[in-house]
């Protein structure tokens, strides 16, 4: 893992740290609420093995386009495209220097190459705009349509200065949008942001390891939450290998161990990426996860 480096000590950064610290817990604005219908239903036959028909042969013959590659062994590595967009306000622009989208790709690569997937950094993009490093509507979607790159193939990750909405990071789920499709113009908004602060070396104590990005890219890759739907009976993260999880964490409780859903199972997955965890907590997927990302890859992705 990269060293965070010591804080940049202008005024403004000062500021905005503690304004960020005080409140800060590590959250996202991913969820269920945010999926298609075609990813609710691919995610739900994947939890149920005891209906028909093998589970990745349903999913996969949901999307009768797309059935040869999403029939792609799990194992097989892949490498995604990865265009970094750095998005400051003038007063935040110094904050983001030139070795941070380098150190930031060595963590994501650290996180997802033993899951056999490899982020292959092809553009770095630098704009400063003061709406667009707040990212609030309509602000946003000017941006994406003015800075995004490659096609829905291809991870775009927003690094905004000044993130807004409370949280660190949102991203979109793979969903059918592009399938069959050539006009980049109907998935212009796919793609993460994620706050530039949480960059290696970034401002944001606890969270400025890069992981943020690290949990952001695994939504993109059709992952939820390992507390999605705050229950310890319901389907949750549609995961079978991720202990049930009724609140979202915060922090690293180690000791003593958290379980929000005793007696149904093992203590709660604090050190998955995505959980809402600082970042020396996180570890890693489990084999499940790496399944269903290269599954989602092969479904919606790759080809697109
Ligand atoms: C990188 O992004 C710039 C726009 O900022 C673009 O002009 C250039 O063609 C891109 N390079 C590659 C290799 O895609
Ligand atoms: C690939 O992943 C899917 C989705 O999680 C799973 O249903 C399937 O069994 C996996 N295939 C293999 C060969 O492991
Ligand atoms: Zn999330």
């Amino acid at each position: 893992m990269v060293l965070p480096k010591p804080l940049l000590t202008s005024v403004g950064v000062f500021l905005s740290h503690l304004t960020l610290t005080t409140a800060q817990a590590f959250d996202c604005g991913t969820d269920t609420s945010h999926a298609s219908e075609h990813f609710l239903s691919t995610i739900s036959s994947l939890h149920s093995p005891q209906t028909n028909g093998s589970p990745a042969a349903r999913a996969a013959s949901i999307l009768t386009t797309r059935d040869t590659t999403s029939q792609k062994d799990n194992n097989t590595a892949i490498t995604i495209d990865t265009i970094f967009h750095i998005v400051a306000t003038p007063s935040k622009k110094s904050t983001i220097t030139n070795d941070m989208p380098s150190a930031q790709l060595d963590a994501l690569n650290a996180a997802y190459n033993p899951y056999d997937i490899t982020f292959n950094l092809v553009n770095v993009t630098w704009t400063t705009n003061e709406a667009w490093a707040v990212g609030a509507s309509p602000a946003d979607a000017e941006m994406k349509k003015s800075l995004r790159q490659g096609t829905y193939r291809t991870l775009n990750l927003y690094f905004q200065t000044d993130l807004t909405g409370g949280v660190l990071g949102r991203c979109t789920l793979p969903s059918p949008i592009a399938n069959g499709r050539s006009d980049p113009s109907v998935y212009l908004s796919d793609g993460c942001n994620v706050n530039a602060n949480t960059m290696p070396g970034g401002d944001l104590e606890d969270y400025n390891a890069g992981k943020t990005a690290v949990h952001e890219a695994g939504h993109w890759l059709g992952l939820l939450h390992t507390f999605e739907g705050n229950s310890c009976d319901g389907p949750g993260d549609y995961i079978d290998d991720t202990p049930p999880e009724r609140e979202a964490t915060d922090g690293c409780p180690v000791d003593p161990v958290k379980s929000t859903c005793q007696g149904k199972g093992d203590a709660d997955p604090i050190h998955n990426f995505m959980d809402y965890s600082s970042d020396a907590c996180y570890e890693g997927f489990t084999k499940l996860q790496h399944d269903r990302m290269h599954f989602m890859w092969n479904l919606y992705r790759d080809g697109n």
